[in-house]
């Protein structure tokens, strides 16, 4: 019989307080500017789970390699997610928020893991077989062995879960292979991560060709909306956003994906309902509705590019949040390492 604490809340399993937080931990690419699709998406969401878990975000610098980066710019792009997910919410306090090059342990199990994933399996991953078609002068062997990398991300830290868009999911899949073959040989090493299924987040598309998703590494001009933009280009995006050849503000994803699009952005931004935005706009056209959406994006993330833009100015707060971060990393990942180093028989140093 399980002891219940009780408080305003309800009644909660005593075991359930007394246990120390669930782990999560995932990691995104600074291969492209963050864009209103990932905030309204993903980064939202994250405000406030610190609550409940024990947060590790990091920012894959070693994985933005396998695709040719300009140096200067996958720095800026670094520094800058971190200052954005900072001005998102995530309070620096509470969450780990490391730079993944800065914690050589993600380096080291990488290449074991290497060791430990089978050329079948790396051959099999849709995104391998997409980005080697993207890409076609440059099928190195770090995009090859991506998943490998990604593997070590997770297992280093033992995580609860790993919370991950659709697109990677067959990555934290391959993920638990290895996991699975590597105590299968050497016992019980690694957790197997559970996958952790968000709060659905809207989904955005872009603005000029919603049948695709709204994408940090497609080209300007191509519908999206970065959390950075000025008011300006904000507005001006907008304005050019695909609608129809109706007037009426309805929402219909197959019949009508740019406006669809529209509202749903709209409604995460004010917090309306389908019904009452199309009331709002009932036989205004499109003019008046692209500016008004265009306007409530201004204003969703005009305090978010104020405070990135000022936490940009002050490098050294920034650092002092990174190099804690990469410190109470390391220290978590230095464990799982060790444990590894001395499982496959390498020397003790
Ligand atoms: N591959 C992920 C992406 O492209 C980024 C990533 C790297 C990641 N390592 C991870 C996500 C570990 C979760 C856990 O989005």
């Amino acid at each position: 019989m399980p002891l219940w604490h009780v408080d305003e809340k309800g009644a909660v399993p005593m075991e359930q307080i007394t246990q120390p937080k669930k782990r999560m931990l995932s990691g995104i690419k600074p291969s492209g500017d963050l864009t209103l699709g990932s905030y309204l998406g993903a980064i939202r969401n994250w405000k406030g789970r610190e609550d409940s878990f024990d947060c590790f975000y990091f920012m894959a610098d070693l994985h933005a390699i396998t695709v040719r980066q300009d140096p200067a710019a996958l720095r800026r792009r670094t520094i800058e997610q971190l200052a954005q997910y900072i001005a998102c919410g995530l309070d620096p306090e509470k969450n780990t928020l490391f730079i993944q090059s800065h914690v050589h342990q993600h380096a080291e199990l990488g290449w074991v893991l290497d060791c430990y994933t089978m050329f079948g399996e790396l051959s099999r991953m849709t995104q391998f077989k997409d980005k080697s078609a993207k890409n076609a002068d440059n099928i190195n062997g770090g995009l090859f062995t991506y998943p490998s990398l990604m593997a070590a991300d997770i297992l280093l830290y033992q995580p609860d879960y790993v919370p991950v868009g659709e697109d990677q999911k067959q990555h934290v899949e391959l993920c638990h292979a290895v996991a699975r073959r590597f105590n299968g040989i050497y016992g019980e090493v690694f957790k197997l991560p559970e996958p952790f299924v968000p709060k659905v987040g809207a989904r955005i598309m872009s603005l000029t060709n919603p049948s695709a998703k709204m994408s940090k590494s497609e080209a300007e001009d191509t519908g999206r909306v970065l959390l950075m933009d000025s008011p300006e280009v904000i507005m001006r995006q907008f304005k050019r956003a695909v609608t129809d050849s109706d007037t009426l503000v309805h929402f219909d994803r197959e019949k009508k994906p740019g406006v669809s699009n529209l509202m749903t952005i709209y409604a995460a931004c004010t917090e309306k309902s389908h019904e009452q935005i199309e009331q709002e706009f009932a036989g205004q056209g499109y003019g008046a509705f692209k500016t008004a959406v265009g306007e409530a994006v201004v204003e969703t993330l005009r305090p978010i590019r104020e405070e990135a833009l000022r936490l940009m100015k002050d490098k050294a707060y920034l650092e002092s949040v990174y190099q804690t971060g990469a410190q109470k990393a390391s220290y978590v990942a230095e464990k799982t390492l060790r444990k590894v180093y001395k499982k496959v028989g390498f020397v003790a140093r």
